[in-house]
């Protein structure tokens, strides 16, 4: 039995290493995971700069984790071993805050983050709370599922909530890991899909993933572009832009809404006057539970929605990590552990 695992650390801010850790067994509600594959998300950026929130050092990064279960702690039922399931950032309530007890657990007060208050998916072991994993369909590979559990829940959720309908002028600001996600759900959910970029080199991306229509920002005015259309109902803000964000808000239709799911560390500058004379608004949305990422796995099953992926060995978690800060990444990297790689050759 090996008694060691491989992971990548965040000891010092700022720099990721290769270590080697002890395993250690699931406590009680736990499962112990032998990961297969780890997205790499903006969100990491916090856990490997040092600036999230309550974070302490070391800390494993990575929260979009699909593996299979190898140990399973006392009062585990709901699961077995050999089950491939997910992790994402979310990984845990405590039922107990506000929120929790009033079924809002997403947004509990004192929640496991996974990558933040425990270790995450850089590695070859995971453990987690089994009340925050979820189910992996056999049709998806592992490491084509791993950003669903984040960049892919995160855009499905905050556009199937959004109260839309049918044919409305849907826009999805930033074309990285979670907007390229949230072009397909968009045009899959039966909206006119418009994308936002800067630069022409992602507008057949774009067009490719089921944008209707691509904005340049570098050469056109969002706000007067989708207002030519008739304003937006809806416009997704995935950038980490707060400069590119706030001007959006007049490119929004009377009503219309301004979702943000990017966190820039910029201010995000608003006018009053079209959020006023309009009744627009601003609202931000958190990626979502367990069971919502079933939904969001089930979905992209249903409509063929996939994330476009590159795959790094664990080893190389840093250059990975640097290519996707660099923008360079289409659209995830994913890192695949020996254990992914064999996995996979043995599946479809
Ligand atoms: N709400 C949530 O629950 C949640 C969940 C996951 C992630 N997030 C946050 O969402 C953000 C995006 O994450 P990600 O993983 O998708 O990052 P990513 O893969 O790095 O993609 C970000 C994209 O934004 C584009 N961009 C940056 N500034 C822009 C601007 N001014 N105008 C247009 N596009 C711009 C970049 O394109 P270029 O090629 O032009 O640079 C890049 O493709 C991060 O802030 C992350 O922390 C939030
Ligand atoms: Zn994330
Ligand atoms: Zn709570």
């Amino acid at each position: 039995m090996q008694r060691t695992y491989k992971a990548v650390e965040v000891s010092t801010p700022g720099v990721l290493r290769v270590v080697e850790r002890p395993i250690s067994e699931p406590g009680p509600g736990q499962v112990r995971i032998r990961v297969e594959a780890c997205g790499i998300c903006h969100t990491d950026a916090a856990t490997i700069n040092g600036a999230y929130p309550g974070l302490t050092l070391p800390r494993v990064p990575g929260h979009e984790v699909v593996g299979r279960i190898e140990a399973l702690g006392s009062g585990v039922s709901r699961w077995k071993i050999g089950q491939r399931v997910g992790v994402g950032l979310i990984a845990g309530e405590d039922g107990a805050c506000e929120p929790c007890r009033r079924g809002d657990t997403v947004n509990c007060q004192n929640p496991v983050v996974s990558g933040v208050t425990v270790d995450g998916g850089y590695a070859e072991v995971m453990i987690a709370e089994s009340r925050g994993i979820a189910s992996i369909p056999d049709e998806l590979n592992s490491a084509e599922a791993a950003p669903l559990l984040c960049a892919g829940i995160t855009t499905y959720n905050a556009l199937r909530n959004a109260g839309l309908r049918g044919g409305d002028l849907v826009a999805v600001q930033g074309i990285g890991g979670l907007g390229h996600l949230g072009i397909q759900f968009a045009r899959r959910m039966g909206f006119h899909t418009v994308a936002i970029g800067r630069g022409r080199e992602k507008e057949k991306l774009a067009k490719d993933l089921g944008a209707h229509v691509y904005i340049d920002t570098a050469v056109d005015d969002a706000a007067a572009a989708l207002q030519r259309m008739g304003g937006a109902r809806a416009i997704l803000a995935t950038a980490p832009s707060g400069d590119g964000m706030g001007p959006l808000v007049s490119a929004l239709a009377v009503r219309g809404k301004l979702i943000v799911v990017g966190v820039p560390s910029d201010p995000i500058q608003l006018s009053a006057f079209p959020l006023v004379f309009g009744g627009r608004s601003v609202y931000g949305s958190l990626t979502g539970t367990a069971i919502e990422q079933e939904d969001t796995l089930a979905f992209s099953v249903l409509e063929n929605i996939r994330p476009m992926i590159e795959t790094a060995p664990l080893e190389q978690a840093a250059d990975a990590y640097a290519r996707m800060m660099q923008g360079k990444a289409r659209f995830r990297v994913v890192l695949v552990t020996n254990d992914g790689i064999a996995q996979s050759k043995t599946r479809p």
